[in-house]
């Protein structure tokens, strides 16, 4: 079966309609990363404004107790709290899950959604850069994961989300190291997803996996990601890049964070069977995607990247 061509989304869209999800995650706690600002910003109020209880967190103090802020005041009975830390960090890792859960209790939905990027020719990138951008990307989500898994296998219940990008299933030039990052997370929450179907089942007895992985493009968002993706060494010496990626971003249009906010929460509501461990477009109208893949014979050995 050809793959159709799905309807393009920019903005919430009636599959994820915020009224849709009101009180769908209550009693559930959500810790997403990176949401002092930008699309984490989003994703923690949209998951709170659906009844979870969120944690934020972030490095910088002042965004991570904004965010906070922003969301208590949301609507009435909401909890949050902030958590501040760098999730590249073992220490801040194990600090920051452990003042999660003592103040709101076990994981239900992890969100691994903090990143960076930098735009220059690999020839010209500083090897430690480079791998930093596998430590933020790669290292700590699959850390985290480590960390807050048990509680979720346990109970046979929880939802995982990498924030990932269309670079994992394009060779999009200027970014290596990101797009290496965003390929890897990719492929492992595939892998992810397949070893907790087989684990749940023979390991822990259950009947069918409580536990749903993803990874998500959350489509191309106006942040400060893209502000500062172009350090001086790229302005000076590789200006043709700044020139490149200036083209490629009139091919597309700009898409709201709320998109992937209430993708998410769509997601964590229980409404992804048949996603499981792949990656969600969020540009793409999701109940179209879903018709899709149901319909289509699964492969024996799955491919999270294609
Ligand atoms: N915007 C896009 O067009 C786009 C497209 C595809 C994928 N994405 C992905 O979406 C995610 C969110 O990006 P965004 O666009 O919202 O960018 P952003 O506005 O720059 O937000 C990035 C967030 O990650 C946090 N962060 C970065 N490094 C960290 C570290 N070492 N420890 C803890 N937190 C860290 C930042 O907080 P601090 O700096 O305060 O730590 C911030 O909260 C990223 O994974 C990005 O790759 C974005």
């Amino acid at each position: 079966m050809s793959k159709p061509e799905f309807t393009l989304r920019t903005d919430v869209y009636p599959a994820i309609e915020p009224e849709l999800f009101k009180g769908s995650l209550n009693g559930k706690v959500a810790f997403v990363t990176g949401s002092g600002r930008g699309i984490g910003r989003e994703i923690v109020l949209a998951l709170a404004r659906s009844g979870a209880a969120v944690a934020i967190s972030g490095r910088t103090k002042s965004q991570v107790e904004e965010t906070t802020q922003a969301v208590l005041s949301s609507a009435s009975g909401v909890k949050a709290i902030g958590v501040v830390g760098d999730v590249c960090s073992r220490t801040d890792q194990e600090r920051m899950v452990k003042e999660v859960t003592e103040s709101l209790g076990p994981i239900d939905i992890l969100i691994c959604n903090a990143g960076t990027n930098t735009f220059m020719p690999f020839h010209m990138t500083d090897p430690d850069e480079w791998w930093k951008q596998m430590e933020i990307m790669v290292k700590s989500p699959t850390e985290l994961t480590r960390m807050i898994l048990p509680m979720m296998q346990k109970r046979n219940s929880g939802t995982i989300i990498y924030t990932s990008s269309r670079a994992a299933g394009a060779d999009l030039p200027w970014a290596a190291g990101y797009s290496c990052a965003k390929t890897a997370i990719t492929r492992f929450a595939g892998i992810l997803q397949n070893e907790l179907n087989i684990l749940q089942k023979d390991t822990f007895g259950h009947d069918t996996n409580g536990i749903s992985v993803f990874s998500i493009h959350p489509g191309e968002v106006k942040t400060k990601l893209h502000e500062t993706a172009f350090p001086q060494k790229t302005k000076d010496e590789a200006p043709y890049v700044i020139e490149h990626m200036a083209k490629m971003a009139k091919m597309h249009p700009d898409f709201k964070a709320e998109l992937a906010a209430w993708t998410c929460v769509y997601l964590s509501a229980g409404n992804g069977a048949g996603l499981e461990g792949r990656l969600v477009d969020c540009t793409r109208d999701i109940e179209e995607v879903k018709k899709h893949v149901t319909a289509t014979p699964r492969p024996r050995i799955t491919n999270a990247c294609g």
